[in-house]
């Protein structure tokens, strides 16, 4: 007798966490890209153009010339100490506050971080708060835990932290808050310098922690930037950041920093995924760092984004509605863009038959909110290409 492995086999055998919507969201987002004859404004992916080949070729020839075996052997759990120390570096330029070694972990990418967080810290039905709307990989990871998604105000300032200490007072008691502080994805705005103080204050007056993405943060159009919540509350908060936007997402590299008593238990719930992130990627971002690289590819990368932004905003001038909005990005991959009455699932259906792609909002929200609104990602559209997919989806509506 033979059991028949069919679908309903499979959902018997899943466990009950992968069920729901966990995976589908982003698997759609990336299906697009791999279309060719679509104007793709769906992927949040960084443009090739700023990948830095001919130094990442130069540096593996090196490392293989001098036998530097440390680049290819696993390394230790939390990194390798030059590595670690390039991090600590660079995080005390550019966030005026240096981890102690505790304090710091290097990841497999900022995703891993959230994993991590979310395996540390998440039984089945505790509460995350976070902003609605929020980066979907986040969404799903925390689902991923059977965790509570609780989905706070936002506004051109960025999470309405007073709307958060009303929900608070009212009873919502959040184990963790998940926020992206700089350029959000996926509405480009930043959170103001009052609302971050108040929102560190919250995470100690009802003891939860803070989870800081700044994958953004270092790509503001102008270069400055507003203090980072780690740096406001290195006792309530941890900050999960990644190089993938910096450098380039090809080898997955991140980080995690925050209070000593949290990155232990992210080290050990490392041991338990890949016990440590690739020697090799660690290697060349402590090179490109110290050589500077890093900050020469980010001006580049900064004034490659800049222009593309400004084009897309300048064409949706042209091609939108008089009830459209949209946010004005100061860095970052993205626009969100807001078309009262108007179904986005519906308008980005009609838009790929046109040959433009954009992601609707809901898959922003835990809650089905975002029916109207589309994020426009501008990172690696064809700058020519601009005019033409925004004046498309103009022609739609
Ligand atoms: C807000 C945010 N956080 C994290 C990530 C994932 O970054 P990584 O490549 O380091 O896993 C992304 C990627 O799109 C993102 O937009």
């Amino acid at each position: 007798m033979a059991v028949a492995f069919d679908s309903a086999r499979w959902e018997a055998l899943a466990a009950a966490r992968t069920r729901g919507d966990v995976g589908d969201g982003i698997a759609s987002v990336l299906a697009l890209l791999g279309r060719t004859d679509v104007i793709s404004f769906a992927g949040g992916f960084p443009a090739p153009e700023t990948f830095p080949r001919e130094h990442v070729a130069a540096l593996v020839q090196e490392f293989a010339a001098a036998g530097e075996l440390s680049a290819f052997q696993y390394a230790p759990t939390r990194g390798l100490a030059g590595t670690l120390d390039a991090f600590t570096g660079r995080l005390e330029r550019l966030q005026g506050r240096r981890p102690a070694e505790d304090e710091l972990l290097i990841t497999s990418g900022s995703i891993e971080a959230l994993e991590l967080v979310g395996k540390s810290f998440l039984d089945p039905g505790d509460v995350v708060v976070v902003e609605g709307p929020t980066y979907l990989g986040a969404i799903q990871s925390f689902r991923s835990f059977e965790a509570e998604l609780v989905a706070v105000g936002f506004d051109e300032h960025g999470l309405d932290v007073e709307e958060l200490e009303r929900r608070l007072a009212g009873g919502v008691r959040p184990k963790l808050l998940y926020t992206i502080p700089d350029h959000q994805n996926p509405a480009g705005v930043s959170l103001a310098a009052d609302r971050r103080a108040a929102l560190v204050e919250l995470a100690r007056g009802y003891g939860f922690l803070v989870v800081e993405d700044v994958a953004y943060r270092e790509l503001g159009f102008g270069g400055e930037s507003l203090p980072s919540l780690w740096s406001l509350g290195p006792d309530v908060v941890v900050q999960a950041g990644t190089t993938s936007k910096t450098l380039f997402p090809g080898v997955r590299l991140g980080w995690a920093a925050g209070p000593a008593e949290a990155v232990d238990r992210l080290v050990a719930a490392k041991q338990l995924t890949d016990q440590c992130a690739g020697a090799l990627g660690q290697r060349l971002f402590e090179e490109s760092e110290r050589r500077g690289w890093i900050d020469d590819q980010l001006e580049r990368s900064r004034a490659l984004y800049r222009g593309k932004c400004d084009r897309m905003l300048a064409a949706l001038e042209r091609s939108m509605p008089n009830s459209a909005r949209w946010t004005k990005p100061g860095g970052g991959f993205f626009s969100w863009l807001t078309l009262p009455g108007i179904d986005a699932f519906e308008l980005a259906e009609r838009a790929i038959e046109h040959g433009v792609a954009a992601v609707p909002g809901t898959l922003f929200f835990p809650d089905g909110r975002g029916a109207d609104s589309l994020r426009l990602s501008f990172s690696l559209v064809v700058e020519e290409q601009i005019d033409e997919g925004i004046a498309r989806l103009g022609a739609i509506l």
